[in-house]
């Protein structure tokens, strides 16, 4: 009997250490011996990265960054032993069949595409020759200007060879809309063998109240240089003021368009309550007098 609770205790405790300790998350074997049916070739890298960069980096951040989530356990990051000790059916799986803090992909991701992960993953192994290298950021330049009436930007791009600056060609240029949360990307263009590239404004894109638009301009992966804020210019489309009531006026915002009954439903009520409280006041001045007889 004792030694019954005894074990009872025991499997307690052990259940509840594994718990605590996050246990070690193993492929079942059937599952982990599959072999990649998928090439490993720079293609399908490159194609696992783009796929990593919209599913995954949110969580495991950047690959030999070590700067993923602090979730718990913490989202291994690609270069790391632990996602390393796993064979690549291994990999497969967890990324398809998920497990606590990771989501399963199975029905997210095609097939192709989650092996394409693992070959991404793969570039990252120590025993693997890595296709994708990524060279460190080239420092440059962005200069840009707009130009309200053809709602274009002119935009020229430099970089540092060596401590002079030469034009950029080939680069990409990330024109976007600042927005109060975070920059909306309105599109992209390529700089020409002279560093330019020029980018049009869509007709359908929507600015503020007076068409502003609030630029913000950037340079694509691999260069380092801060993202240009322009000065807020007449690109957009009008934001039409929403009419929540017929005869253009709104509920509230500005007291020109406040609406008459809004406006004397207002004001009755506060005149009511200041009456009222004045009617108090009146009484407790009632009270002291008749106190004082
Ligand atoms: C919501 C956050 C989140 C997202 C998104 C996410 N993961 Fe994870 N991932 C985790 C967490 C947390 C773990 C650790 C799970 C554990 O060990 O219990 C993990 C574990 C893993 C592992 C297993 C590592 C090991 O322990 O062997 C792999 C492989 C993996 N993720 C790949 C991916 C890939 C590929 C994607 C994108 C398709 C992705 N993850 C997206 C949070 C995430």
């Amino acid at each position: 009997m004792n030694n019954k609770i005894n074990l009872l205790i025991a499997v307690i405790l052990f259940i509840s250490a594994s718990q605590i300790r996050g246990q070690e998350w193993i492929a079942p074997a059937d599952k982990a011996s599959v072999s990649n049916p998928s090439e490993y070739n720079l293609a399908n890298v490159k194609k696992g990265k783009e796929i990593y960069q919209k599913n995954c980096k949110s969580c495991h951040g950047d690959a030999g960054k070590y700067n993923a989530l602090p979730l718990v356990p913490v989202p291994p990051d690609v270069a790391s032993e632990i996602m390393h000790s796993n064979t690549e059916g291994g990999l497969f799986h967890k990324i398809t069949a998920g497990k606590g803090g990771m989501p399963q992909f199975e029905t997210t991701l095609s097939e192709d595409d989650r092996w394409r992960l693992v070959n991404y993953i793969m570039n990252y192994n120590p025993n693997v020759e890595p296709v994708l290298v990524e060279a460190p950021p080239v420092k440059a330049k962005i200069m840009a200007s707009v130009n309200e009436v053809n709602k274009q930007v002119e935009v020229f791009a430099e970089f540092d060879n060596n401590g002079t600056f030469e034009k950029l060609a080939d680069a990409e240029v990330i024109v976007s809309a600042k927005k109060t949360f975070g920059n909306l990307v309105i599109g992209k263009a390529l700089t020409d063998e002279n560093g330019r590239a020029l980018f049009t404004i869509p007709e359908s894109h929507i600015g503020d109240e007076e068409g502003y638009v609030k630029l913000v301009v950037a340079l694509g992966e691999g260069y380092e240089v801060a993202a240009l804020d322009l000065k807020s210019a007449k690109v957009g489309k009008l934001k039409e003021i929403p009419k929540l009531i017929k005869g253009g006026e709104i509920l509230w915002s500005t007291n020109e368009n406040i609406q008459p009954w809004l406006l004397f439903s207002y004001l009755g009520a506060v005149g009511g309550a200041w009456l009222a409280i004045g009617y108090i006041i009146f009484l407790i001045f009632r009270i002291r007098k008749y106190s004082k007889l």
